[in-house]
């Protein structure tokens, strides 16, 4: 707001030249360069032109209308240029009035994010992770402005691994142990598979003859294959449940493959489509290798099934951004993507955006287990939970509810610990870190929280008595700029397509108060001040809880 204001500054100030003076100029409230000249600096040059006055006379004019504004605490003509101090106690006001009521955008926009998009008929695993909370915050920042969000889950339920895991399945399967324990007994033959195939490679032909039935339609396969799909998602479903994440549609490759006639024959209308060694691509400008849209054998590839899918949604939604939210692995393939869409004039190319990732990282190497296999995020949330149990026993060993505030706690954690990340770059994981209540963790935030709300419930305070003079103190009014800076904040989440700024912002707004608490005495004996610090608490609170409601992670009241 306070940033904005200068904008408004100027608009009054050169309606208010032209109703007295009847010229139009446009003068601009900057600010200062140096910060010793308050907080805007006009330059009054160009009235001297349009009135014929010295720069001294027209800075002096600019000085008595900024003075009828009555939101400066001084102002000051130097030269041609007008410098002015605002007045503490009106903006104060003003910004925390302005937290009551979220900006909205006055134009909003229809974004459609694909993320977290697992494959099927494996674990959850932690490098879905990043995807999934970056998606999803992302999405719920886009419509706290006000925007139209659909939120995409995009499965990857396609491929030769199904003909694989078929014929595991009917050869060595029993339905009672794969409903007994879904997941980990598709894993165990899955990898039998694998391992057999390695001497007996007929059974590469056999998985792919199989897959092709199944996309042809043959009912039992295509029976088995929803079944296993069916566990997936469930197992999917616990995984978003405990991270609180949620979708608006499910998407598959699938059934983008199965309907991809379409877009082969827009390809071919067009005369993208080139043979080549029995394959069919498209060729793309330089540097960039062409993309394969047929394989030889008549099969769809990855490329194929998202331009489906693409028309699809921009059919069904009509979206003004379509963001991907995939890892950096996937670079060249969305540029791929995107130059596919150009050639194709597809209208809403320009508003696709690969929202790209980086890595987990253990020890500067792709986070794995010891045998070098992918983690289960559930693993991770379990320690990360456990360690945060033990913390509250530490701490606090006579509250409730412990295990449930494990949860909200061990969790939250981990979301946070992702996301204070900028997105593209790749992170270490330690955990042991992001699950301590201080430093820079989620838990330290929640914990700020927890102590604001338990000074709020020490006193009832009468917002009549808030005395907006009191905001003249430095360690008042940091507070109030660091309050106002939220709004900002989350227009750079935005433009960037990044949630670590609102991450971060909450790290600083906690330590700014934790600070201020240890020096000003909150619940004090004089009534006015009282009530104006804990109204203060109020906003910061709303602000902190704001914001972790938007990165997705749990308030809790106790900790
Ligand atoms: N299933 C893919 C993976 O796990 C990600 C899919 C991303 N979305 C998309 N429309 N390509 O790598």
């Amino acid at each position: 707001m306070i940033e904005e204001l200068k904008n408004q500054i100027s608009i009054k100030l050169n309606n208010e030249i032209k109703n007295i003076y009847g010229v139009e100029v446009e003068l601009k409230a900057e600010t200062p360069k140096n910060k010793e000249n308050g907080d805007v600096a006009i330059p009054a040059f160009p009235l001297c032109k349009a009135l014929k006055k010295s720069p001294q006379e027209s800075a002096s004019l600019v000085s008595s209308i900024l003075d009828g504004l009555n939101m400066f605490e001084t102002i000051s003509v130097l030269g041609g240029y007008v410098n002015a101090t605002y007045s503490r106690e009106v903006l104060s006001k003003s910004v925390l009035d302005s937290l009551d009521e979220p900006k909205k955008v006055d134009n909003p926009k229809t974004y459609a994010i694909d993320f977290s998009s697992p494959n099927i008929a494996k674990p959850f695993f932690v490098g879905h992770l990043r995807t999934t909370v970056i998606g999803y915050a992302l999405s719920n920042i886009l419509s706290y402005r006000g925007h139209k969000v659909v939120r995409i889950n995009h499965l990857g339920d396609f491929g030769t691994q199904f003909g694989k895991l078929i014929y595991a399945f009917t050869n060595w399967g029993n339905i009672e142990e794969v409903r007994s324990n879904p997941i980990d007994t598709l894993v165990g033959l899955y990898v039998r598979f694998n391992q057999e195939a390695k001497n007996k490679p007929e059974l590469d032909d056999e998985a792919r003859r199989i897959f092709k039935e199944l996309e042809s339609g043959n009912e039992e396969y295509r029976t088995l294959w929803k079944e296993f799909k069916e566990y997936s998602l469930n197992e999917f479903n616990r995984v978003y449940k405990n991270l609180g994440v949620s979708f608006d549609v499910y998407s598959s490759e699938a059934e983008a493959s199965r309907k991809s006639a379409r877009v082969i024959s827009m390809l071919r209308e067009k005369g993208l489509l080139v043979k080549d060694d029995g394959a069919e691509i498209v060729r793309l400008k330089e540097p960039y290798p062409p993309a394969i849209v047929i394989r030889s054998d008549g099969a769809t590839l990855y490329i194929t099934r998202d331009l489906e899918e693409i028309f699809d949604r921009y059919d069904k939604y009509h979206f003004d951004y379509m963001l991907y939210c995939v890892g950096n692995e996937q670079k060249l393939y969305f540029t791929q993507l995107k130059e596919v869409l150009k050639l194709m004039n597809a209208p809403f190319e320009e508003g696709v955006k690969h929202v790209n990732n980086g890595l987990i990282l253990k020890d500067g190497k792709k986070m794995a287990t010891r045998d070098g296999s992918a983690v289960k995020l559930d693993d991770v949330l379990n320690e990360s939970i456990s360690l945060a149990r033990a913390h509250i026993e530490e701490k606090n060993p006579s509250l409730e509810n412990k295990d449930e505030l494990a949860k909200k706690i061990g969790v939250s954690a981990i979301i946070f610990n992702d996301l204070k990340n900028y997105r593209e770059n790749d992170y270490e994981f330690d955990i042991d870190a992001a699950t301590r209540f201080e430093g820079q963790t989620g838990p330290y935030i929640q914990y700020t929280d927890v102590r604001i709300k338990s000074i709020l419930n020490q006193c009832a305070y009468n917002k009549d008595n808030v005395d907006y003079k009191l905001f003249n103190t430095d360690s008042m009014y940091d507070m109030v700029k660091a309050l106002d800076a939220f709004e900002d904040v989350i227009d750079k989440c935005i433009s960037e397509y990044a949630p670590n700024y609102l991450a971060k912002y909450l790290l600083n707004l906690s330590t700014l108060f934790n600070s201020f608490y240890a020096k000003e005495k909150v619940l004090c004996e004089n009534i006015i001040e009282r009530d104006t610090k804990l109204y203060l608490l109020s906003k910061i609170k709303d602000v902190i809880e704001k914001g972790l409601n938007l990165l997705s992670m749990s308030i809790v009241d106790k900790m």
